[in-house]
């Protein structure tokens, strides 16, 4: 079982979108996936119901997820530990012992692997920035699954 956790600023956004993304696509029986915030802001809080339109309109339903900040027992939990952009990567790598900073990589990674490619936040933006949101993170996660069987 490979073990994935994918972090955001606010976990009611993007990592949201992703963790519904990468579920719908990865081999259930292989892979355990998360999401987490780096802030606790929003802990306990459905997604943004932009999010949760926009996963809608391709068919997944992220309604029932609930914003949680990352955990310090994550770090050794998960295999895999998912930023969807450098500031959340920098914030992951000084909250976490050295040990574990070679399972920190940007969401892009398998896709762009020698570019730091972000995923922008669309929190202050619109509909239209949710949907590239998307768009983006759709093809990151594919590019997931081809790279962690
Ligand atoms: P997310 O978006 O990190 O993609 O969930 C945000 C959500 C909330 C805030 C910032 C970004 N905020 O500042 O409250």
């Amino acid at each position: 079982m490979q073990k994935i956790l994918i972090v955001c600023l606010g976990n009611i956004c993007r990592s949201p979108i992703a963790e519904g993304v990468l579920k719908s696509i990865a081999p259930k029986n292989k892979y355990f996936i998360e999401s987490a915030a780096i802030i606790n802001h929003h802990q306990g809080s459905a997604p943004d119901s932009r999010a949760i339109q926009v996963a809608k309109e391709k068919g997944i339903d992220i309604s029932l997820q609930k914003s949680a900040p990352i955990k310090d027992s994550d770090f050794k939990y998960y295999d895999y530990i998912f930023a969807m952009d450098t500031d959340v990567l920098n914030s992951l790598i000084e909250k976490s012992p050295k040990k574990f900073h070679s399972k920190i990589k940007l969401y892009s990674h398998f896709q762009f692997p020698d570019m730091s490619i972000e995923v922008p936040d669309p929190y202050y933006g619109e509909k239209k920035d949710f949907e590239s949101v998307y768009d983006m993170v759709y093809e990151m996660s594919e590019s997931i699954v081809n790279h962690i069987k």
